[in-house]
Formats: C-alpha cells, sequence, structure tokens
C-alpha cells in the first residue's frame, strides 16, 4: 500500500468526504462526520450491500431495530461482563491504551506478528514488562498492569436519576436480529434456512487513536444472522458460501484490487468459546492488513442465552417435520466505514505524470457521475446550454455543476472527488451542438453529439 492515511486524510477534509467529529470545538476523539461527498459515497455502499445481500435473495430479510436497548439484552449476550478491551495507563503523561495494539504494534513494528487475543491481564502485563514496550505517546516505560474497561455505553431512561432505568446503546446490530427472531418467524412466511440482514449504528467506547474512521466510538454495522438447522444443513459448505459471497462483494461489486486482501483463520486462543469456526476479510490498509469483515459461525448460543435469560420460548417450529429446534447461525459482519476507507485507499491515485491526485472510483461508488461545465461564466448562451445539458443528465445521474476557475483545475478537483467523466459545453457547442466528454482515468476527450450524451454515458458506465 503505497498511500498513507494522512493522504487520505487530509483528501476527505480538503474535498468533504470525512472530518474530525465536533471539529470547531477542537474535535471529539474517535468521532468522525462524513461530508458532502461521503454521505453520497457511504449510501452507495450501504445501498448494494441491502441490494446484493438482502433485495435479491429470496432466502433474506431485513431489520431495523432500536440502537438503545434493554440492559437484559446485554446480559444475556455476554457483553456486560466480558465485552472488554484490557488498557494499560501510562504513568508519566497519563494517556490510555489498548494493550493488545500495544503489544501487536511493538512486534509488528520489529517485523514479527504475534496475536494476543485470549490472553490473561496478569499475561498481558507480562508481556509488556519483559519486552520492554513503551508509552506510544511519551515513550516513557511506567506502565500500569493491564485493566479490564467495558466497551458498552450506558444510557438512562428517565427524568430522575434515582429512577432511571439502565439501558445501552448497542455494541453491535445483531443482537436486535436475535431478541427479534420470534416476532421475524412469527409475522413472516420465512422458512429455514434464512437470514435477517441489518444495518445501522452501533457504539464502543474505543479508545484507540489515530486510525481515522477505521476504529470509531459511532461506526456502522451490516451484520447478517444466517439461520439453519444443522441436522440437514452442512455449515462447513454454507460458511465457504458465505466467504466467497464477502470476496465477491469486495472485488466485484466494490471494484477492490484483490491483491489487497487476505483472509485470517482465528485460532483455538482467539475464536470465542461459542464459535465453531471464524474467519477474518482483511484489507491491506495504510496501517497494513485489518480486520474489513468477519465471518463466525456462532452456534445456538445467541438465541439460547435469550431463552435462559427471558423466559420466552425462541425455538424454530420445523413445520415439514412439527418439531421444534433452536436454529444454528453463520454471521458474516462487517463495518461499513471501514469499507468506505478501503474504498477510498484502494482508488487512491497519485498521477505524478500529471501532477494529480485521482480517485479511481468505480463508477458505481463515485459521488458524482458525471460533471457538467460551461468552458466560461459570462457568455449567457453558453451557460444556458450547459445549465440544459445538466437538466438532461441530471434526471439519469448524480451531476455536479461547476463553473468556477479555469476548465484545468475543474477537472483536477473532479480527479479528487472521483467523478469519472467531465462534459464541458463550450463556443463549438454553439455551432454544432457537441460537447467534449473527458475520462478521468486516461484525461482522453471525445466530442459527442448532446443528443447521444446520455446513450453515450450510460454505454460507458
Ligand atoms: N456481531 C459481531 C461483531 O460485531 P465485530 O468483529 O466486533 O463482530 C464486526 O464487528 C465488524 O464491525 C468488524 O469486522 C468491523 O468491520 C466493524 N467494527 C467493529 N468495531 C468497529 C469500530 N470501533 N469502528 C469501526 N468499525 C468497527
Amino acid at each position: 500500500m503505497t498511500v498513507s492515511l494522512n493522504d487520505i486524510v487530509s483528501l476527505a477534509k480538503r474535498r468533504g468526504f470525512f472530518y474530525p467529529g465536533s471539529d470547531i470545538y477542537g474535535g471529539l476523539a474517535n468521532t468522525w462526520d462524513y461530508g458532502p461527498l461521503g454521505a453520497e459515497l457511504k449510501k452507495k455502499i450501504k445501498d448494494l450491500w441491502w441490494e446484493t445481500f438482502i433485495t435479491r435473495r429470496s432466502d433474506m430479510v431485513g431489520l431495523d431495530s432500536a440502537v438503545i436497548s434493554s440492559s437484559k439484552v446485554w446480559e444475556a449476550s455476554g457483553h456486560v461482563a466480558s465485552f472488554a478491551d484490557a488498557m494499560v495507563d501510562c504513568k508519566t503523561c497519563h494517556s490510555r491504551t489498548r494493550a493488545d495494539h500495544l503489544i501487536e504494534g511493538h512486534f509488528e513494528k520489529k517485523g514479527s506478528e504475534i496475536k494476543v487475543e485470549g490472553k490473561s491481564m496478569a499475561e498481558l502485563s507480562q508481556l509488556i514488562k519483559d519486552n520492554k514496550i513503551k508509552c506510544p505517546t511519551c515513550g516513557g516505560l511506567e506502565l500500569t498492569d493491564a485493566r479490564s474497561f467495558n466497551l458498552l455505553f450506558p444510557v438512562h431512561l428517565g427524568i430522575l436519576a434515582e429512577t432511571a432505568d439502565l439501558a445501552y446503546l448497542r455494541g453491535e446490530t445483531a443482537q436486535g436480529i436475535f431478541t427479534n427472531f420470534k416476532n421475524i418467524t412469527d409475522s413472516t412466511r420465512v422458512r429455514l434456512p434464512f437470514g435477517v440482514g441489518q444495518m445501522g449504528k452501533s457504539f464502543r467506547n474505543e479508545i484507540t487513536k489515530g486510525q481515522a474512521i477505521f476504529r470509531t466510538v459511532e461506526f456502522e454495522q451490516g451484520e447478517i444472522e444466517y439461520f439453519f438447522n444443522p441436522e440437514n444443513t452442512n455449515w462447513e459448505e454454507l460458511f465457504e458460501s458465505w466467504l466467497t459471497a464477502m470476496k465477491k462483494f469486495v472485488t466485484d461489486t466494490l471494484g477492490i484490487n484483490s491483491e489487497n486482501l487476505r483472509t485470517r483463520e482465528h485460532d483455538d486462543k482467539e475464536r470465542s468459546f461459542y464459535s465453531k469456526r471464524t474467519v477474518d476479510l482483511e484489507y491491506n490498509y495504510p496501517f497494513g492488513f485489518k480486520e474489513l469483515w468477519g465471518l463466525a459461525y456462532r452456534t445456538d448460543y445467541d438465541l439460547n442465552q435469550h431463552i435462559k435469560f427471558s423466559g420466552k420460548d425462541l425455538s424454530y417450529l420445523d413445520p415439514s417435520s412439527n418439531t421444534k429446534l433452536v436454529p444454528h447461525v453463520i454471521e458474516p459482519a462487517v463495518g461499513i466505514d471501514r469499507i468506505v476507507l478501503m474504498v477510498l485507499c484502494d482508488a487512491y491515485w497519485n498521477d505524478t505524470e500529471n501532477n494529480r491526485v485521482v480517485l479511481k472510483l468505480s463508477p458505481k461508488l463515485a459521488p458524482y457521475t458525471v460533471a457538467v461545465f460551461p468552458l466560461v461564466k459570462n457568455n449567457e448562451t453558453v451557460v444556458e446550454k450547459a445549465r440544459g445539458v445538466f437538466d438532461t443528465l441530471a434526471s439519469k445521474f448524480r451531476v455536479a455543476w461547476d463553473d468556477r476557475g479555469n476548465i484545468g483545475k475543474r477537472y483536477y478537483y473532479q480527479d479528487e472527488m472521483g467523478t469519472p467523466y467531465c462534459v464541458t459545453v463550450d463556443y463549438q457547442t454553439l455551432e454544432d451542438g457537441t460537447v467534449t466528454v473527458r475520462d478521468r482515468d486516461t484525461t482522453e476527450q471525445l466530442r459527442i453529439p448532446i443528443e447521444s450524451l446520455s446513450a453515450h454515458l450510460e454505454k460507458l458506465l
């Protein structure tokens, strides 16, 4: 990966993909706001995910459950007891760091790789001491022992503090699917095997800084719980088919270079105790290969936990055998913000030959598909003609309008936004009704009659 995270963050701010959260007040750690281009890009990604995994499949349904949920949900899921990261504090500068990131980062810098998931607090503290790992902020060697910090955000519902009910902002969208399992099977005609997909915000009290939208306290997930009967469905085959579907979405639908992807199998220590198999699909971000999309076989753990804690019957009645069962699930879970970051990193091209930065976004993802420019803004006839072209194209595509500055600068501005085509209305347009169409990647220009412009662009896209 040649692009740096700084390049991406600077382009994102310059062109309006994303900005630091609460920016005018000095920022709020690990929060980011999506700007006009980022909002468009993210929406396109979300629409493609929903269309691919829900709309186009007869075995899938969607859900949109509440972000705030009862504390009982998170007690049952195990998040209250064990959804925690190990943290260490620096005794010199008082900054707080995740112990796993600190240790893994230390070894990564030395050219070796270790995974510390599953290690106890004492083992983590020992590793830090034995390897003389320093505070990443001030370089100090005096770090506290590793301690456990829960990642859930508590909220208090009610006006009076004494009577307020404790609830939590959801730490994953998945639990809303499990708690609604009975509602879904009772209110729809779904039959096993089937999946429920949901997309929305999740919240985790993350403290690791400096990874932009990769790791934030508020982020968006696209999660699927695919329910099946292990008696008549081969889970290994189902697992492989989901892994293939995830990869296909990333390479074929989003246009990501497959060389920047790899899969990583979780070993027994790293895998959650209830999971029979977990694989991460990783992308080569500017800070190395990191998890983009997780795939886990969660067995019947979650439904059984909710049966135990709620006392409700969440089993499924198999209509063919008239027997009840608690289905098992395979869960593909992706972070939408991590997809946005991957898409930007993969598309970033420093075109040194033409002294420009280009976002080679797939036209399906580009916030604007085409830009329309009047060559000059002080010639009413040219501007009027260009407005006409804009209006015609706007009925089919997302079109940008720009009449400021010289034409070269306007092209470069659109290149950084990832706009695949720019159409210029000039003096020749007034004579023969043709416009130029400029290609973002090759910078080549063609002259096309206005009447065939829409069809021409549709063909290219
Ligand atoms: N229900 C399973 C689950 O939530 P996870 O691996 O913790 O599993 C799923 O999260 C995906 O959500 C990850 O693969 C990642 O893409 C995204 N994700 C997790 N934590 C995140 C964070 N703090 N910021 C942005 N994305 C995050």
